[in-house]
């Protein structure tokens, strides 16, 4: 078992930390199956520690049907030999601990596979010991569900189980039965899944929808979502305040936080979390007694500009309750890629916001290189999930390590399409002073060797002109980040404030030199800039 480290200055290491999503499926594939493996990971976890990060949140392994690609687990304490076995996930604790790193797995508490023992046994008979780990409800008068609750994955979220004449839940697939957290059998079953993964060294989890974990108690129907458009998903027609976001469900998170208290280090719950600032920061708890990170997915479908940055990140921290900690993301498995939405350029500036606001970012692998979604043909697509804009597949492509065949990935035909464009691998980025890659390791560096970047107040200063500017400040330094949110030069000032000095700029062809008063920014460019006294060059 690798040892469990503080971070220094008596600050939670998770504080500090940059996390960076790993999707195993495909990150790095060891036996040619042409499936991301563990053995794979291991092979990788010099690129992790050179990129920079400080904390890798694998997603799931466990022994499963892969309906969901591992998202309907049959078994929470095991690992499915596509991926590997128990054994690595020790090799990879000590091997990411070497590199003073920490491992994040992902827990999936809200549902099960059918194929696991738990719901074999609930569907076997009405009176199975068992039936109560699950959501069983008789059919509506017209044999129809019983409620009008939508599946994410597509359809309504119950289906109707021939044997015992009842319908049962899944807010995912029908492979995905919900749990039944209102059972207390079904709580401890499942807190002894984290047990498990402490005992063994894990530094803490990312809790998969935290927010469905608890559903009305009467099972009311959800009402109709007044702001839903065609084309959104089918899911987004209604607001899912019956079938989520229950107050109680503080109350699960409180158990599961009294679990990772008893292990040392300053173990970590991250949720996963699609909600408004003002809910989302709901689940802090009370006491900051919920998850230390309830993931802020806002920049996700925030209309891109300066303005619409500044208010989002202002109302974030003005809603923050005292000593919380913030959390952004920019893009996961889920969600189409940052540089598709917003374009190569913008990616860039991007990347730069992510690793210079406060609080805890989020990379989602491949990101660091600008993939973009990948092109799925209709006979390669995998991804169950239905409904406009949905197939996940485009943002789970296979990780680019060089130009080879299989990209490196694989020496096998890999599960997803290899996409390779010319200058888009590991390989070739690294060399390459201004690819996205030597941006992203150069944003990291400077994270680390600017404290103000990590524990600095934030102070947004303006967003004129689709420029936004904030500063962070601690009490040796400040920075300021100026990032120009659109194609076109724009011109920005700090008359009057002295001298500054680019300590970093998202143009490889800025020259690293003084800015006074006036400056321009190239067309999608972001530069952080530390002031400077010309003459003595100390930091003030
Ligand atoms: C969220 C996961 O990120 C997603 O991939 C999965 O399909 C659902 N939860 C269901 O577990």
């Amino acid at each position: 078992m690798a040892p469990v480290r503080m971070s220094g200055g008596g600050q939670p290491w998770w504080r500090r930390a940059v996390f960076y999503e790993l999707y195993l499926r495909s990150f790095q594939d060891s036996d040619g199956d042409g499936i991301g493996d563990l053995p794979g990971v291991l092979r990788r976890v010099d690129y992790l520690a050179e990129l920079g990060v400080d904390a890798v949140w694998v997603t799931p392994f466990y022994p499963s049907p892969m309906a969901d690609f591992g998202y309907d687990v049959a078994d929470h304490c095991g690992v499915d030999p596509t991926y590997g076995a128990l054994a690595d996930v020790d090799r990879l604790l000590e091997a990411l601990d070497r590199r003073g790193m920490r491992l994040v797995l992902d827990y999936v508490p809200n549902h099960t596979s059918v194929e696991h023992p738990w719901f074999r046994e609930a569907r076997a008979s009405r009176s199975a010991e068992r039936r109560d780990w699950y959501l069983w409800r008789e059919p509506a008068p017209d044999g129809g569900p019983p409620n009008n609750w939508l599946s994410q994955a597509g359809g309504s979220a119950w289906t109707f189980d021939e044997r015992t004449g009842q319908y049962y839940l899944h807010s995912f697939l029908p492979e995905q039965p919900d749990l039944n957290w209102r059972n207390p059998a079904v709580r401890e079953a499942m807190l002894q899944v984290l047990r498990f993964w402490l005992d063994r060294g894990v530094h803490g989890f990312r809790v998969d929808v935290l927010g469905a974990l608890l559903k009305d108690a009467d099972f009311r129907d959800d009402p109709p979502n007044p702001r839903y458009q065609p084309g959104d998903p089918d899911f987004m027609r209604l607001l899912p305040i019956r079938s989520a976001n229950q107050p109680e469900i503080l109350e699960i998170v409180a158990a599961m936080r009294a679990v990772l208290a008893r292990y040392p280090g300053e173990r970590v719950l991250i949720g996963e979390l699609y909600d408004p600032v003002e809910t989302l920061v709901s689940y802090y708890g009370p006491a900051l007694g919920g998850v230390q990170l309830p993931f802020n997915m806002n920049l996700l479908w925030l209309r891109w500009c300066a303005q619409g940055v500044l208010d989002l990140v202002n109302r974030y921290e003005a809603g923050l309750p005292g000593g919380a900690w913030p959390t952004w993301v920019l893009g996961n498995h889920d969600q189409p890629r940052v540089a598709s939405r917003l374009g190569p350029g913008q990616a860039r500036v991007a990347a730069m916001l992510l690793l210079t606001l406060r609080g805890a970012p989020t990379l989602y692998q491949g990101d660091e290189l600008g993939l973009r979604n990948a092109e799925i043909p209709p006979h390669r697509v995998r991804d169950r999930f239905t409904g406009p804009g949905r197939c996940r597949d485009q943002q789970r492509s296979p990780m680019l390590w060089d130009d080879g065949p299989g990209a490196g990935f694989t020496a096998g035909e890999p599960w997803l399409p290899v996409e390779p464009r010319a200058g888009a691998s590991v390989r070739a980025q690294q060399e390459d002073p201004g690819s996205m890659l030597s941006l992203t390791r150069a944003l990291l560096a400077l994270r680390r060797r600017e404290a103000a970047l990590v524990d600095g107040d934030w102070r947004g200063i303006s967003a004129a002109d689709n420029v936004l500017i904030y500063e962070r400040c601690n009490a040796e330094r400040r920075i300021r980040v100026a990032l120009n949110m659109d194609e076109t030069p724009k011109e920005g000032g700090f008359a009057g404030e002295g001298a500054w000095r680019v300590a970093l700029s998202t143009d490889p062809a800025r020259d690293k030199g003084w800015i006074d008063g006036v400056f321009t920014l190239a067309g999608d460019e972001g530069v952080v800039l530390r002031p400077e006294n010309r003459t003595g060059g100390g930091p003030r």
